[in-house]
């Protein structure tokens, strides 16, 4: 059996894989079963960027909400009639619990008819074989693939293939994501599959699409990393229209999508992870009337997703102010002011703002300000030794930095002013090396090495490496100019080593005496 737990552990991000922790303890404390399910196991084995997690419980997730609030998950909305939970995982993680179930399909455009049901059963209700995969996050059986329409085969083909022969009429939306998948993937359909599409769209059961599947596929839309790309493809397949009436390309601003795609790249690799879909939703819906829009939003399931997007221009006009009020007289303000914004915020802004002293502030936070970071002094620090093993070093750089992005600290003197005070008391030296060689020998090394002054300087542990010891690794990180005082910092540890040397010579005579004595000793030490 293949390792499948390796891989999604290798795949997954670091917060994505806090998100399967989280999800895991909280359906283990319920005592629910739960497996990754759709396109997450799709994505891991395919290699595709994993954009979200889709769990699936055998229990109902919507009872869970307390337990995943009180783990650190936002609620962004839950759909009762399926048994579904939208949530947002620490990390901007976007996660979907839904329940095992099987979907009857009763009545064409009538939503299905849902009961319980088991994982496999549930597995047999979905879109195509390759979104109908489960891998188990239970005890026991953790890691393991239940692939029961051989889905992993049409990812190695790389084609789309519904599960039989129904699939379009039981659920139209099937046409717009076989469209979506195709587009993002470049995968086409399988044959039968194929021909199952061209005659469901000239029977154009489209017609039968549920409000709930629509919404579900706006906001599905919103999340692609091209949307531009798969609308396009709608509007030749004729679905955009179907998603909203009046909704074409022409009705997109084209250009915001470019710009939003570009700076958020820029932001990912910064390390920010903004969260671009309400700004992908303003631009996608750009053109269109007030109410086209607010009627695309109502249809939108995840509440947190709507409201964001509706609330958009005016969080934005507000942070736009805040940038050009007292709040950000000076850059070192700007800079706090615009980390402690949601990262989206700061996006939507830095591509929709008209004002240039606003883009200006933005566009330094993202490149000039951050070159600052490169002129803390790490030689003065590592000289005081102000080194990262100080539990208030991150303050003190942090306050540096500040310092330095208002022009300040430009000097040794000025730095040396502002770093001394912060500066940890020196190390005291070492003890005195205890020989066990009788009292006149330890009274003769006693004199030979000063005894620490009482009280000064932090009390040490027994084998604990001197401060300064670690000044040195910490300057070697730093550039060819810092290599001199990482030399003078290197000095104060220099000293014991050759205080040990010392007290060797009244111990020769020593060594003729019997061996066992000084084993003696060793055993009084501990
Ligand atoms: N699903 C389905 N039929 C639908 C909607 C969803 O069978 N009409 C199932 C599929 O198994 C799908 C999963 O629910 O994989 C999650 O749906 P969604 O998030 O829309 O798609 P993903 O496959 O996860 O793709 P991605 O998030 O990458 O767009």
């Amino acid at each position: 059996m293949a390792d499948y737990i390796y891989t999604m552990e290798l795949r997954l991000s670091p917060q994505q894989q806090r998100g399967v922790t989280l999800v895991q303890d909280v359906a283990r404390n319920a005592g629910m079963n739960l497996y990754l399910t759709g396109g997450a196991v799709r994505d891991i084995i395919t290699g595709f960027p994993i954009r979200d997690l889709d769990f699936t419980v055998q229990g109902n997730p919507l009872k869970l909400q307390k337990e995943f609030e009180r783990a650190g998950a936002i609620i962004g909305g839950a759909d009762d009639y399926f048994g579904t939970l939208y949530l947002t995982l620490p990390g901007a993680v976007r996660a979907e619990i839904g329940s095992a179930r099987i979907e009857r399909h009763e009545k064409t455009g009538k939503p299905p008819v849902v009961t319980p049901a088991t994982i496999i059963e549930d597995l047999r209700r979905r879109d195509f074989s390759v979104n109908a995969m489960a891998l188990s996050l239970n005890e026991g059986s953790r890691g393991l693939l239940m692939d029961p329409f051989n889905g992993a085969a049409d990812i190695e083909l790389k084609v789309l293939r519904v599960l039989h022969n129904y699939a379009f009429v039981e659920d139209p939306s099937r046409l717009i994501r076989a469209s979506r998948f195709a587009a993002r993937f470049h995968w086409p359909l399988e044959e039968r599959t194929q021909a199952r599409y061209d005659s469901a769209k000239e029977n154009n059961y489209i017609e039968y699409i549920t409000d709930h599947a629509i919404g579900y596929e706006i906001e599905q839309l919103a999340y692609e990393d091209d949307p531009l790309n798969v609308a396009r493809v709608f509007e030749k397949e004729g679905w955009l229209k179907v998603l909203s009436p009046h909704w074409t390309t022409a009705k997109i601003d084209t250009n915001g999508l470019s710009q939003l795609m570009k700076t958020r790249q820029q932001m990912v690799d910064l390390g920010y992870i903004p969260q671009p879909a309400p700004a992908m939703l303003h631009f996608l819906t750009a053109r269109l009337t007030e109410k086209e829009s607010t009627d695309i939003r109502k249809m939108i399931p995840r509440r947190d997703l709507a409201e964001a997007w509706r609330d958009l221009e005016d969080h934005a006009k507000e942070l736009s102010k805040r940038l050009t009020g007292k709040e950000a007289a000076t850059p070192s303000r700007t800079w706090k002011l615009l980390s402690s914004v949601r990262p989206e915020m700061v996006l939507f802004l830095a591509i929709t703002t008209r004002q240039q002293a606003v883009a200006q502030k933005i566009k330094n936070f993202f490149t000039k300000w951050r070159e600052v970071q490169q002129k803390i002094p790490l030689p003065e620090m590592t000289e005081l030794l102000i080194t990262p093993q100080l539990p208030e070093y991150p303050k003190i750089a942090e306050d540096v930095f500040m310092l330095l992005l208002d022009g300040k600290m430009r000097s040794r003197t000025e730095r040396l002013n502002f770093l001394k005070p912060l500066a940890p008391p020196p190390p005291p030296p070492p003890p005195p090396p205890k020989r066990g060689r009788g009292k006149a020998a330890a009274a003769a090394a006693a004199a030979q090495v000063p005894a620490p002054a009482a009280g000064k300087g932090k009390k040490k542990g027994k084998g604990e490496p001197p401060a300064a010891a670690a000044a040195p690794a910490v300057a070697a990180k730093a550039t060819a100019k810092t290599a001199e005082p990482a030399k003078a910092a290197a000095k104060p540890a220099a000293k014991p080593a050759a205080q040990k040397t010392e007290p060797k010579k009244p111990a020769k005579p020593a060594a003729k005496k019997p061996a066992p004595k000084p084993a003696k000793a060793a055993k009084k030490k501990h």
